[in-house]
């Protein structure tokens, strides 16, 4: 295949595809993604982590009966502080995407306590609107037992929704990276559209990872419903 000559560059700066008039260069979609601290963490997490060690002791298999098992439910502070967190944020999010009239929703939230192997493998999470995690506790760098040079423990990764966009990527274009890896910290709330694909990396150290993870669940109504191009 020939080089694009400068001949050619000009050409088609000077068109631009759009003939008179000038040029648009549309920003089409966008994945957005929420990264949040939230403010005087301490406390609330004393009490969330005591919430979800007690509702771990009725019931072993907490993390993966994540249906059954919501720690926002409860009348608590830690919990009162925390869904108070995710509704802020929550708003924060469909103002961002232009979002300007009145939208309701539930929080359907789960605890994750994880040990020394536990991970999740990529998913994403079906019949909800937003998805995000609240993070408690997360073992410090160098706990691993014994690591590979190349493991990433205890992050969490999404993948860019369109799939295969870095293959031709060259410097400087903004496509290079197909995936966004967060090493979370106590305190940091992430949020992002269900549709995203994440998986977190497996914890290697004695420690646990404790998180509670949520979703917002839209409460429909018709007035939801887009006007779409014709
Ligand atoms: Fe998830």
């Amino acid at each position: 295949m020939p080089g694009l000559r400068r001949q050619d560059a000009d050409q088609s700066a000077l068109t631009g595809g759009m003939g008179e008039g000038g040029t648009e260069i549309l920003d089409l979609w966008p994945t957005k993604l929420v990264r949040r601290m939230l403010l005087d963490f301490d406390e609330p997490n004393r009490d969330l982590l005591k919430h979800v060690r007690e509702m771990e002791k009725e019931n072993r298999a907490l993390t993966t009966d994540y249906r059954d098992n919501n720690p926002l439910e409860h009348d608590r502070p830690g919990a009162n502080w925390l869904r108070a967190g995710i509704n802020g944020t929550t708003i924060d999010y469909l103002r961002a995407i232009g979002i300007d009239y009145p939208v309701n929703w539930q929080i359907h939230s789960w605890a994750n306590i994880n040990r020394q192997g536990d991970y999740h493998d990529s998913h994403n999470h079906p019949h909800c609107y937003l998805s995000g995690t609240y993070y408690l506790k997360v073992p410090g760098e160098g706990t691993a037992k014994r690591q590979r040079s190349d493991v990433r423990p205890n992050r969490i990764t999404f993948y860019d929704p369109r799939g295969g966009f870095n293959m031709n990527s060259i410097k400087n274009d903004p496509y290079v990276e197909p995936e966004f890896t967060v090493l979370p910290e106590p305190g940091l709330l992430l949020m992002w559209p269900a549709s995203l694909m994440h998986f977190v990396h497996p914890n290697l150290s004695d420690e646990t990872r404790i998180s509670i993870s949520f979703n917002i669940v839209l409460k429909w109504s018709d007035t939801y419903l887009p006007t779409q191009q014709a």
